[in-house]
């Protein structure tokens, strides 16, 4: 197959991460999940002590720590300088500070450009929030996966008890609407559906038939 750019965007816990790998994985493509690289960076401002509005003091510890991911037995693992922090950008902490810090200007440029950097050949399925209309504009299939709020909530609950992160559902759901707010509402990339992407709503569909829905689109448009 043709190595082209699929680009999957979406609200936070639209599934877009689950059927981005599935359909890397089955076409051989290469995984990018764009969300990891804010998440690694709040991490490290997190660690480091930097304040989440000091925009330009962020965006220098992306050069200072570089973002990497390898592919393991496990599935793919993420490394800010030499540490892994797979796990650790999944905690509460990080996901209440991610929207503040991907909000900055200084922050998406680089990180944009290092997205850019890796699909640059062609054969890379990448998901975020700003895929279509920001990062690869000129990716053939586009792809913005919605579900209804309780849906994410509830998704986000079972991969969190399963993670042992006790956050009450109704507090995932305020958290969900919250970062859903900022990501929309930013004055640089906000979450919005590029004008030629496809929409698919995820309420009520099993991961099986969204894989199926997404590779449907990609044979629609010859690929
Ligand atoms: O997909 P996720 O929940 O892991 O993303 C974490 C945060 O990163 C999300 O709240 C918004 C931000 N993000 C972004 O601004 N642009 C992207 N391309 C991906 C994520």
């Amino acid at each position: 197959m043709k190595k082209i750019n699929i680009a999957i965007d979406g609200p936070a816990s639209s599934g877009k991460s689950t059927v981005a790998k599935i359909i890397a994985n089955d076409l051989g493509f290469i995984y990018t999940d764009t969300g990891a690289m804010y998440r690694s960076i709040t991490y490290m401002a997190l660690k480091t002590g930097c304040a989440l509005n000091d925009e330009l003091a962020i965006a220098a510890l992306i050069d200072q720590y570089p973002i990497t991911f390898k592919l393991g037995t496990n599935g793919q693992s993420v490394f800010v300088g030499t540490e892994e922090v797979t796990e650790a950008i999944r905690q509460p902490a990080v996901t209440n500070a991610v929207s503040e810090v991907s909000a900055h200007a200084a922050v998406r440029k680089k990180l944009v450009e290092q997205q850019q950097a890796i699909a640059v050949n062609g054969g890379v399925v990448m998901d975020g929030r700003d895929i279509g209309t920001a990062v690869l504009p000129q990716a053939e299939v586009k792809i913005f996966l919605v579900a209804s709020v309780e849906e994410r909530a509830a998704r986000r609950f079972k991969e969190n008890q399963q993670k042992g992160i006790d956050t009450t559902f109704e507090v995932l759901k305020e958290e969900i609407q919250q970062r859903d707010y900022v990501d929309s509402h930013r004055a640089v990339s906000p979450l919005k559906q590029a004008a030629d992407a496809v929409r698919i709503d995820t309420s009520g569909m099993s991961i099986e038939a969204v894989v199926s829905a997404i590779k449907q689109t990609i044979t629609k448009k010859g690929y």
